[in-house]
Protein backbone atom coordinates (compact mmCIF):
# COMPACT_ATOMS: atom_id res chain seq x y z
CA UNK A 1 0.00 0.00 0.00
CA UNK A 2 1.37 3.68 -0.76
CA UNK A 3 1.30 6.15 1.60
CA UNK A 4 -1.49 8.36 0.09
CA UNK A 5 -3.59 4.51 0.70
CA UNK A 6 -2.07 4.16 4.50
CA UNK A 7 -3.10 7.53 5.56
CA UNK A 8 -6.71 7.30 4.10
CA UNK A 9 -6.84 3.85 6.03
CA UNK A 10 -6.12 5.35 8.81
CA UNK A 11 -8.35 8.14 8.54
CA UNK A 12 -11.47 5.57 7.98
CA UNK A 13 -10.18 3.69 11.36
CA UNK A 14 -9.94 7.14 13.25
CA UNK A 15 -12.66 8.83 11.91
CA UNK A 16 -15.48 6.11 10.36
CA UNK A 17 -16.69 5.21 13.70
CA UNK A 18 -18.59 6.19 17.17
CA UNK A 19 -15.28 7.24 18.82
CA UNK A 20 -14.14 9.68 15.83
CA UNK A 21 -17.63 11.41 16.24
CA UNK A 22 -16.39 11.80 20.01
CA UNK A 23 -12.64 12.68 18.66
CA UNK A 24 -14.18 15.22 16.74
CA UNK A 25 -17.08 16.92 19.59
CA UNK A 26 -14.17 17.17 22.07
CA UNK A 27 -11.83 19.15 19.66
CA UNK A 28 -11.66 22.35 22.09
CA UNK A 29 -9.43 23.72 19.89
CA UNK A 30 -12.34 24.18 17.13
CA UNK A 31 -15.73 23.90 19.16
CA UNK A 32 -14.81 26.62 21.78
CA UNK A 33 -17.44 29.46 21.54
CA UNK A 34 -14.85 31.91 20.87
CA UNK A 35 -13.48 29.62 17.87
CA UNK A 36 -16.66 29.07 16.73
CA UNK A 37 -17.59 32.50 16.61
CA UNK A 38 -14.23 33.19 14.70
CA UNK A 39 -14.91 31.11 12.30
CA UNK A 40 -18.82 32.24 11.94
CA UNK A 41 -16.94 35.62 10.83
CA UNK A 42 -15.06 34.28 8.29
CA UNK A 43 -17.95 32.37 6.84
CA UNK A 44 -20.39 35.87 6.97
CA UNK A 45 -17.33 37.88 5.42
CA UNK A 46 -16.82 35.55 2.28
CA UNK A 47 -21.08 34.85 2.18
CA UNK A 48 -22.34 36.64 -0.80
CA UNK A 49 -25.16 38.29 -0.95
CA UNK A 50 -28.18 37.32 -3.12
CA UNK A 51 -29.34 34.83 -5.35
CA UNK A 52 -28.49 30.83 -4.73
CA UNK A 53 -25.28 30.69 -3.42
CA UNK A 54 -24.03 27.49 -2.57
CA UNK A 55 -21.70 26.35 -0.41
CA UNK A 56 -19.12 23.13 0.10
CA UNK A 57 -17.38 22.18 3.06
CA UNK A 58 -14.96 19.42 2.24
CA UNK A 59 -13.87 16.72 4.94
CA UNK A 60 -17.09 17.81 6.99
CA UNK A 61 -16.68 15.42 9.41
CA UNK A 62 -19.58 16.03 11.76
CA UNK A 63 -20.44 19.73 10.78
CA UNK A 64 -18.39 21.71 12.60
CA UNK A 65 -18.47 24.31 9.67
CA UNK A 66 -21.50 23.19 8.08
CA UNK A 67 -23.96 24.17 10.67
CA UNK A 68 -22.34 27.49 10.60
CA UNK A 69 -22.60 27.57 6.68
CA UNK A 70 -26.19 26.80 6.28
CA UNK A 71 -27.13 29.78 8.30
CA UNK A 72 -25.55 31.95 5.63
CA UNK A 73 -25.97 29.75 2.15
CA UNK A 74 -28.67 28.92 0.38
CA UNK A 75 -27.10 25.91 -0.45
CA UNK A 76 -24.70 24.46 1.80
CA UNK A 77 -23.42 20.66 1.16
CA UNK A 78 -21.23 18.76 3.43
CA UNK A 79 -19.25 15.87 2.13
CA UNK A 80 -16.47 13.45 3.58
CA UNK A 81 -14.53 10.21 3.35
CA UNK A 82 -16.19 8.40 6.21
CA UNK A 83 -19.47 7.61 6.53
CA UNK A 84 -20.06 7.08 10.14
CA UNK A 85 -19.75 10.87 10.64
CA UNK A 86 -22.16 12.08 8.15
CA UNK A 87 -24.93 9.69 9.00
CA UNK A 88 -24.78 11.13 13.11
CA UNK A 89 -24.65 14.99 11.18
CA UNK A 90 -27.79 13.46 8.75
CA UNK A 91 -29.80 12.31 12.12
CA UNK A 92 -29.36 15.58 13.81
CA UNK A 93 -30.09 17.36 10.17
CA UNK A 94 -31.76 15.93 8.45
CA UNK A 95 -32.42 18.49 5.42
CA UNK A 96 -28.32 18.76 4.77
CA UNK A 97 -27.49 17.82 1.34
CA UNK A 98 -24.22 15.30 2.35
CA UNK A 99 -22.32 12.82 0.19
CA UNK A 100 -19.64 10.52 1.28
CA UNK A 101 -16.94 11.04 -1.16
CA UNK A 102 -12.72 11.68 -1.30
CA UNK A 103 -11.61 15.39 -1.56
CA UNK A 104 -9.26 14.41 -4.13
CA UNK A 105 -11.65 13.14 -6.97
CA UNK A 106 -15.57 15.42 -6.47
CA UNK A 107 -18.22 14.06 -8.74
CA UNK A 108 -19.05 18.44 -9.08
CA UNK A 109 -19.00 20.37 -12.40
CA UNK A 110 -16.46 22.94 -13.02
CA UNK A 111 -17.80 26.14 -10.90
CA UNK A 112 -20.78 24.73 -9.06
CA UNK A 113 -19.85 26.20 -5.84
CA UNK A 114 -19.34 30.50 -4.94
CA UNK A 115 -17.09 29.07 -1.86
CA UNK A 116 -15.23 26.17 -1.05
CA UNK A 117 -14.03 25.63 2.53
CA UNK A 118 -11.50 23.22 4.08
CA UNK A 119 -11.32 23.26 7.63
CA UNK A 120 -9.05 20.83 9.61
CA UNK A 121 -8.40 18.88 6.40
CA UNK A 122 -6.26 19.05 4.25
CA UNK A 123 -2.96 17.78 6.93
CA UNK A 124 -4.82 14.51 6.42
CA UNK A 125 -4.43 13.74 3.08
CA UNK A 126 -1.03 12.72 1.79
CA UNK A 127 -1.35 14.21 -1.53
CA UNK A 128 -3.51 17.68 -0.96
CA UNK A 129 -1.93 19.21 -3.94
CA UNK A 130 -5.17 17.30 -5.64
CA UNK A 131 -7.77 18.63 -2.79
CA UNK A 132 -6.28 22.43 -3.75
CA UNK A 133 -6.55 21.29 -7.80
CA UNK A 134 -10.26 20.16 -7.00
CA UNK A 135 -11.35 22.72 -4.78
CA UNK A 136 -10.49 25.18 -7.87
CA UNK A 137 -11.89 23.44 -10.09
CA UNK A 138 -15.30 23.45 -8.75
CA UNK A 139 -15.17 26.95 -7.32
CA UNK A 140 -16.88 29.39 -9.31
CA UNK A 141 -15.19 32.49 -11.13
CA UNK A 142 -14.92 34.79 -7.68
CA UNK A 143 -15.77 33.01 -5.77
CA UNK A 144 -13.73 32.28 -2.01
CA UNK A 145 -11.53 29.32 -1.00
CA UNK A 146 -11.55 29.23 2.73
CA UNK A 147 -9.03 26.97 4.27
CA UNK A 148 -8.30 26.76 8.13
CA UNK A 149 -6.85 24.88 11.20
CA UNK A 150 -3.82 24.07 9.33
CA UNK A 151 -0.60 23.31 11.30
CA UNK A 152 1.98 25.90 10.85
CA UNK A 153 5.12 24.05 9.45
CA UNK A 154 7.25 27.14 10.65
CA UNK A 155 6.04 26.26 13.84
CA UNK A 156 5.75 22.43 14.33
CA UNK A 157 8.75 21.57 12.29
CA UNK A 158 10.41 22.37 15.90
CA UNK A 159 7.79 20.15 17.60
CA UNK A 160 7.06 17.24 15.16
CA UNK A 161 9.74 14.85 16.50
CA UNK A 162 9.34 15.41 19.93
CA UNK A 163 5.12 14.89 19.64
CA UNK A 164 6.29 11.62 17.02
CA UNK A 165 8.13 10.35 20.00
CA UNK A 166 5.20 10.80 22.80
CA UNK A 167 3.03 9.40 20.20
CA UNK A 168 4.85 6.18 19.35
CA UNK A 169 4.07 4.21 22.07
CA UNK A 170 0.25 3.19 21.62
CA UNK A 171 -0.92 1.66 18.17
CA UNK A 172 -3.76 3.72 18.68
CA UNK A 173 -1.72 6.93 19.25
CA UNK A 174 0.56 6.05 16.26
CA UNK A 175 -3.04 5.45 14.01
CA UNK A 176 -3.98 9.27 15.09
CA UNK A 177 -0.62 10.33 13.71
CA UNK A 178 -0.68 8.62 10.45
CA UNK A 179 -4.35 10.18 9.77
CA UNK A 180 -3.05 13.59 10.77
CA UNK A 181 -0.34 13.09 8.27
CA UNK A 182 1.49 16.40 7.45
CA UNK A 183 0.78 16.96 11.19
CA UNK A 184 3.45 14.81 12.27
CA UNK A 185 5.30 13.72 9.50
CA UNK A 186 5.40 14.08 5.11
CA UNK A 187 6.53 17.80 4.12
CA UNK A 188 4.16 19.70 6.60
CA UNK A 189 1.71 22.36 6.11
CA UNK A 190 3.79 25.28 4.96
CA UNK A 191 1.31 28.26 4.19
CA UNK A 192 3.90 30.02 1.89
CA UNK A 193 4.02 27.24 -0.61
CA UNK A 194 -0.05 26.87 -0.49
CA UNK A 195 -0.21 30.50 -1.23
CA UNK A 196 1.91 30.02 -4.06
CA UNK A 197 0.40 26.89 -5.21
CA UNK A 198 -3.32 28.76 -4.97
CA UNK A 199 -2.23 31.63 -7.41
CA UNK A 200 -0.43 28.52 -9.69
CA UNK A 201 -4.30 27.38 -9.63
CA UNK A 202 -5.83 31.01 -10.68
CA UNK A 203 -6.50 31.95 -7.05
CA UNK A 204 -6.19 36.41 -6.62
CA UNK A 205 -6.15 38.07 -3.28
CA UNK A 206 -4.80 35.52 -0.86
CA UNK A 207 -5.01 36.42 2.28
CA UNK A 208 -2.87 34.38 4.58
CA UNK A 209 -3.32 34.71 8.65
CA UNK A 210 -1.04 33.42 10.99
CA UNK A 211 -2.63 32.73 14.26
CA UNK A 212 -2.57 30.65 17.53
CA UNK A 213 -4.92 27.81 18.74
CA UNK A 214 -6.33 29.51 21.58
CA UNK A 215 -7.78 27.03 23.76
CA UNK A 216 -5.80 24.32 24.20
CA UNK A 217 -1.89 24.85 26.19
CA UNK A 218 -3.13 27.69 27.54
CA UNK A 219 -0.13 28.81 29.36
CA UNK A 220 1.72 27.85 26.17
CA UNK A 221 0.07 30.16 23.92
CA UNK A 222 0.12 32.73 26.94
CA UNK A 223 4.05 32.36 26.24
CA UNK A 224 4.53 32.77 23.01
CA UNK A 225 1.69 35.75 22.39
CA UNK A 226 4.20 37.20 24.16
CA UNK A 227 7.13 36.10 22.02
CA UNK A 228 4.92 37.26 19.16
CA UNK A 229 4.70 40.96 20.46
CA UNK A 230 8.30 41.27 21.11
CA UNK A 231 9.51 39.05 17.80
CA UNK A 232 6.59 38.85 15.36
CA UNK A 233 7.87 35.44 13.71
CA UNK A 234 5.92 33.20 11.48
CA UNK A 235 7.21 30.68 13.65
CA UNK A 236 5.54 31.67 16.75
CA UNK A 237 1.88 30.85 15.40
CA UNK A 238 1.05 27.37 15.56
CA UNK A 239 -1.82 27.52 12.98
CA UNK A 240 -3.00 29.36 9.95
CA UNK A 241 -5.64 30.11 7.67
CA UNK A 242 -6.40 31.34 4.06
CA UNK A 243 -8.76 33.22 2.22
CA UNK A 244 -8.55 33.15 -1.59
CA UNK A 245 -10.83 34.69 -3.88
CA UNK A 246 -10.75 33.25 -7.92
C1 LIG B 1 -9.97 16.81 11.88
S1 LIG B 1 -11.37 16.28 10.98
C2 LIG B 1 -12.11 17.86 10.57
C3 LIG B 1 -13.58 17.73 10.34
C4 LIG B 1 -14.34 19.04 10.17
N1 LIG B 1 -13.90 19.78 9.00
C5 LIG B 1 -14.27 19.89 11.42
O1 LIG B 1 -13.97 21.07 11.30
O2 LIG B 1 -14.56 19.38 12.51
C6 LIG B 1 -10.74 15.72 9.43
C7 LIG B 1 -11.82 15.18 8.52
O3 LIG B 1 -11.26 14.91 7.22
C8 LIG B 1 -11.87 13.76 6.71
N2 LIG B 1 -11.02 13.22 5.66
C9 LIG B 1 -9.82 12.62 5.79
N3 LIG B 1 -9.32 12.29 4.59
C10 LIG B 1 -10.23 12.67 3.66
C11 LIG B 1 -10.32 12.59 2.24
N4 LIG B 1 -9.34 12.05 1.52
N5 LIG B 1 -11.40 13.10 1.63
C12 LIG B 1 -12.42 13.66 2.35
N6 LIG B 1 -12.40 13.76 3.69
C13 LIG B 1 -11.32 13.27 4.35
C14 LIG B 1 -12.01 12.86 7.94
O4 LIG B 1 -12.96 11.84 7.75
C15 LIG B 1 -12.42 13.87 8.99
O5 LIG B 1 -13.82 14.01 9.07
Amino acid sequence: MNIAEQVKTANKAVYDNAEGVTLLCQDISITHPAEQQRIRRVIASISPGGGEKKFLDLGTGYGNVLRIAKGYFEYSLGCDLNFYPLAALKKEHPSLPLVCCEAEKLAFKDGAFDCICIFSVLHHIADYGKVLGEAARVTKRGGYLYIDHENNYYFSRYARGFLRFLMSFSARDREIMLANFHAFMGKGMNPELIRQELAGLGFSEIKLEYRFTSRSYAFVVFLLKLISKIYPFKSCYTHFSIVAKK
